[in-house]
């Protein structure tokens, strides 16, 4: 019989005991890293024991081998473990946050790095990741935005696309492949507030339209495992959500992959109440169809009762360990169980070319919010005051969810700029701890800028002021930052503002000071070169934002795919959508991002004018680099609907294109739109398109005034 065939699963299920069926449907902590709550206990004995199916939080070729040879040769069955672990924005070599990668725009790219982060991850004898992280992120009050690719729907898709290709490859035996884990399904993202883990008030139409796509696009992708988020949807914990898991996810879009609970999730439907203890709490996970119990021991201690309180059937259960099962074996691991034998060792020359992708990744995903002429910096400065707590550190440059990522590996904003400018002077000098309250240091660092040729001033969040559990209140510089800022900008002396952060933060003031305003999100491993690239102009920055960019938090949640309501605004008329205090709109619109030169958009061509609903559309424009440099732009492709049977948003982005330009240079520049993508979710969540007129505009951000526009009408 072949291991992991069908008949092998078949013969295995006939042999296993419950407790052994259920120890497949068990996932335990190894301890490295603890990101909630809750004790594996001896993991070991329960391996042992038959009760235990993956491991998480556990890695290194040697270490993951020796559990695994345990698996294999000292338990009853010798079922291979899987290994997990949170491979999020790279593994040794890390790549900037999803945020900040989504600002690049680019599909290509984030493959890529999610191709480096499985080979390296793979190395260490890991089989599975808990990634793409999919949260559509409207609210940057909430700490998870660090992790999401931002706040559209389709770009989040695209993401979801990328990020599974690269992580699995196309052929999951091949020892360099990952499992990918589209997560968290779905609409954690409208967490109440901003607040992590709070419930999410969603409508059943944005649930739809905004927050389940990108799941969908990761299954169609071929992801082959989910997990659901803490969060509710209509007061239905995900984690107990069998309409959304079995009859949407599994039923309608065919997922056959595995599901696996978030943290602990499946023991808190207790806290959730919806279940009064932990027998009720396993049967519901399970009859929702969760296959894997992540840290909960609530499937090890409830659902031997549960089975027998006929809570939940035999069937349910042991279809759940056939998928544990197949994926194992899609894995090859019952062939192959250390299958990294096989995997290329990190030498130093693959670990070079995993560097140089960070440096080029930090520079793409940098994006230059102001510029009033000072950068790029042509001739190296005598003397750089490179000021603030951020200007100096390798740990912060690490961002959340830093996977294996070792802070001596990472190259702060000092050392970059030393390599960048090795004859300069760069000093630095804190000023300011990130969220302390001493400014005796505030002088010293203000008597520098005075006496420097340039002054990069680098403030920003801590790398866990975002990510899980890292919501905030208050979206403006922690600690006495802008203080420091205030009395470095009261020198006179030009000052770039390099802003690292895991969201966008409410610094308007900040900004108006600045005469150059750099978005490094959280780099990674090249932060100090790409930053070093992009100050020199080396890399002309090309990054945008892929959220919107408060004035202030009064205006939060803020998304420029909005409705259009009844009364939208009108500065001259008070009975209008506005507030008597601010603006509505952001300060920088979602796509914004400034270059080193400037593009100019014509002629634009949609063709055909008139169209059927499987249709492609032909678009065009002529993009042309007006400066001096060269660069990249990237060309978004939005529509609107203006009259449906539901009011739909003003705009939303639907396409994106990549042009290159030499100065004076013009291209005519394509994009193929699907008349499916326009399409809206009716009450049973299936497409709708209704024949009509459609807006098509292309520009280089979400501000409309910037779009060309072009009418084309649904016939059919
Ligand atoms: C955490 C996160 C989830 C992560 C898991 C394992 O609580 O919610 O994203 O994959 O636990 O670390």
């Amino acid at each position: 019989m072949i291991r992991g065939s069908d008949s092998h699963i078949d013969t295995l299920l006939r042999s296993m005991t419950l407790d052994e069926k259920i120890g497949q449907l068990n996932m335990l902590t190894a301890g490295l890293v603890i990101t909630g709550p809750g004790d594996p206990g001896d993991y070991m004995a329960a391996l042992r024991a038959g009760r235990l199916g993956s491991l998480f939080n556990w890695f290194g070729w040697d270490k993951v081998h020796e559990v695994q040879r345990v698996a294999v040769e000292e338990t009853r069955l010798g079922i291979p473990l899987i290994f997990g672990y949170d491979v999020i924005h790279g593994h040794r070599t890390i790549f900037p946050i999803s945020l900040g990668e989504a600002a690049a725009f680019d599909e290509a790219l984030w493959e890529a790095t999610a191709r480096i982060s499985a080979v390296e991850a793979a190395a260490e004898g890991l089989t599975m990741t808990f990634a793409p992280m999919l949260d559509v992120s409207r609210d940057p009050r909430w700490g998870r935005i660090a992790e999401s690719a931002g706040e559209d729907t389709w770009l989040t898709s695209r993401f979801a696309e990328a990020k599974v290709r690269g992580f699995q490859g196309d052929d999951l035996t091949n020892p360099t492949s990952l499992v990918g884990c589209a997560k968290h399904l779905a609409g954690y993202g409208a967490a109440l507030a901003g607040r992590d883990y709070a419930q999410a008030e969603i409508s059943e139409r944005t649930f739809n339209d905004v927050y389940l796509p990108p799941f969908h696009a990761a299954v169609r992708s071929g992801v082959r495992s989910l997990m659901p988020a803490f969060s509710d949807f209509e007061g239905v914990p995900m984690t107990a959500n069998g309409l959304i898991i079995n009859d949407l996810v599994r039923g309608k879009w065919g997922f056959d992959g595995l599901v696996v609970s978030d943290y602990n999730a499946i023991a808190e439907l207790i806290p959730h109440g919806v279940a009064a203890d932990i027998v009720e709490a396993a049967a519901l996970a399970l009859n929702a169809g969760v296959d894997v119990d992540m840290m909960g021991h609530a499937y090890t201690r409830g659902l031997s009762a549960a089975v027998q309180r006929g809570l939940v059937d035999m069937g349910t259960l042991e279809a759940a360990v056939r998928r544990v099962l197949k994926l194992k074996a899609e894995l090859g691991l019952f062939d192959d169980p250390y299958r990294a034998a096989a995997v290329q060792r990190m030498n130093d020359k693959t670990r070079l070319e995993h560097r140089k992708a960070a440096r080029q990744a930090g520079a793409r995903s940098i994006v230059l919010l102001k510029n009033s002429g000072l950068l790029p910096v042509k001739a190296a400065p005598h003397c750089v005051a490179l000021l603030g707590p951020l200007a100096d550190t390798q740990a912060e440059m690490l961002g959340p969810w830093s996977g294996a990522g070792r802070v001596e590996d990472m190259v702060s904003f000092a050392t970059g700029l030393r390599d960048t400018w090795p004859k300069s002077e760069i000093i630095t000098r804190p000023g300011v701890t990130i969220d302390g309250d001493d400014v005796s240091g505030i002088a010293d660092a203000v008597e520098l800028a005075r006496s420097a040729d340039l002054v990069v001033l680098c403030l920003g969040e801590a790398r866990m002021m975002s990510g899980e559990a890292g919501s905030r209140a208050r979206l403006g510089l922690p600690g006495r930052q802008m203080e420091l800022a205030n009395a470095v900008f009261a020198t006179g002396k030009p000052v770039v503002v390099v802003l690292s952060c895991g969201r966008a933060l409410a610094v308007t003031p900040l900004i108006e000071r600045a005469e150059a305003v750099l978005l490094t999100w959280y780099l990674g491993s090249e932060a100090g070169h790409a930053l070093g690239d992009v100050l020199t102009g080396a890399v002309n920055p090309s990054g945008r934002l892929p959220i919107s960019w408060p004035v202030d938090i009064g205006q939060i949640p803020i998304f420029y795919s909005r409705l259009p309501t009844g009364r939208p605004f009108d500065a001259k008329f008070r009975y209008t959508s506005k507030y008597l205090d601010m603006p509505n709109d952001p300060l920088f619109t979602f796509g914004f991002g400034l270059s080193y030169t400037r593009f100019a958009y014509a002629n634009l061509k949609v063709s055909p004018t008139e169209f059927n609903a499987d249709d492609e559309i032909d678009i065009s424009v002529d993009v042309t680099n007006s400066g001096a440099v060269a660069g990249e732009e990237t060309v978004m492709q939005f529509f609107r609907d203006p009259v449906a049977s539901v009011s739909r948003p003003v705009l939303q982005l639907t396409g994106v294109a990549k042009a290159r330009l030499a100065p004076g240079e013009t291209k005519t520049v394509k994009l193929k739109l699907r008349a499916r993508d326009m399409s809206f979710s009716d009450r049973d969540g299936n497409p709708v398109l209704e024949p009509g007129v459609f807006q098509i505009f292309v520009g280089p951000s979400a501000r409309e005034a910037d779009l060309l526009k072009a009418d084309i009408m649904l016939v059919g």
